[in-house]
């Protein structure tokens, strides 16, 4: 299997990725356990079938170092120079306090040796409290060490509009924000999308298939009590969907997601990340992978075989127009972290 060039953007003038991400906050531990040996050989066979793009964080337990592992085993195998096959986006995620140079350089330090790399590809940095100001200072130093050439591009994840703009006013340039952006949470929409426009700043979306409820698997079944939901993923976007309308209406959702993903020969998770892929500013979707516990390498790959069309759209949209405004409810991207 391989996949077309339809599959690929150009995320930066220099580095292309593939636009399904694979997401690695599933080998965490908080979705199953995970045996590092053939999750690392798992990854071989994501990168094979052209799924070469990784999403990670210094916090996603082992990842960095699976990271590490498959660049080593990979150059072994194929030969170094081939290693400039994989783009793997790291994330910083600081305990809020002071952002001295000392701090910041040793954080990116730990990331480059567990990963096994001399540069970062991506660098996504988060931060818990607006209030607090030192983001920016955190800022300046990364961007002083991606002139140093440790980090080969900045980014941002769960940030708000607004503190894109103070950050763009700043004068630290960044590639793209993480946020969650699914059919059920459509807030990048409001407002981040216009600005990612306007200031060459792309997306990359998670959540996009809720842990795995956007699918037939949870097609006409009653709503699921919170022991049955065996992953951090799975609570965490139960919550999401009991805030956006509840699972009666989540139910419909997947019904007409059901039949747009028949009239296309494809699945319901197919159709939600199409969906979020063709979003304006989008890059990528990130979709989680529980390497050695689950696999959906072929299914995921039929995303770049099929276009939605109105009548899908319209089939679509009554049903979301039934839901709570979740910009409303919880504010801008991000602001459920805070
Ligand atoms: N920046 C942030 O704050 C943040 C927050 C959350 C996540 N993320 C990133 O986003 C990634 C995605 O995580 P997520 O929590 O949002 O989960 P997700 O991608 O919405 O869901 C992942 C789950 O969906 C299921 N799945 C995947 N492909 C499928 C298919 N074709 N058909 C049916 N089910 C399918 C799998 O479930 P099974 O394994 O049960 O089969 C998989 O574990 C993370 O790994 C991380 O990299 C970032």
């Amino acid at each position: 299997m391989s996949l077309p060039p339809s599959s690929r953007c150009r995320f930066t003038d220099d580095l292309t990725i593939c636009r399904i991400l694979n997401g690695m906050w599933q080998v965490s531990g908080a979705h199953g356990a995970i045996e590092p040996d053939r999750a690392v050989e798992e990854m071989f066979v994501y990168h094979a079938a052209g799924f070469t793009t990784w999403d990670l964080a210094d916090h996603y337990g082992p990842a960095e170092d699976f990271i590490g592992d498959f660049r080593r085993l990979f150059a072994a195998r194929h030969g170094a120079e081939r290693l400039s096959e994989i783009q793997a986006f790291t994330k910083w995620v600081p305990h809020p306090g002071r952002m001295t140079r000392r701090i910041v350089e040793e954080a990116i330090g730990v990331s480059l040796k567990r990963m096994g790399v001399e540069r970062l590809d991506l660098l996504q940095f988060h931060w818990w409290d607006y209030s607090d100001e030192s983001y920016l200072e955190a800022l300046d130093h990364l961007a002083e060490l991606q002139h140093e050439g440790k980090i080969h591009h900045l980014a941002l994840t769960n940030f708000d509009t607004e503190r894109l703009r103070v950050i763009a006013e700043h004068g630290v340039p960044i590639v793209s924000n993480q946020v969650q952006y699914s059919l059920v949470d459509r807030r990048p929409e409001a407002r981040m999308a216009v600005f990612c426009g306007e200031h060459r700043v792309t997306l990359l979306a998670y959540g996009t298939l809720l842990g795995g409820l956007l699918s037939e698997k949870y097609l006409g079944r009653p709503e699921p009590p919170r022991a049955e939901l065996n992953t951090a993923s799975l609570q965490k976007y139960k919550r999401m969907i009991d805030a956006w309308g509840g699972w009666a209406l989540f139910q419909q959702l997947l019904a007409v997601l059901k039949q747009i993903a028949d009239k296309h020969r494809v699945s319901i998770a197919n159709v939600g990340v199409r969906y979020v892929l063709d979003r304006p500013a989008v890059a990528g979707v990130i979709v989680g992978a529980r390497l050695s516990v689950a696999q959906h390498i072929a299914d995921n790959a039929r995303v770049f075989g099929f276009e939605l069309d109105n009548a899908d759209h319209a089939a679509i949209e009554p049903v979301l127009a039934k839901s709570r405004d979740l910009m409303t409810l919880i504010g801008d991207c991000g602001d459920e972290y805070r």
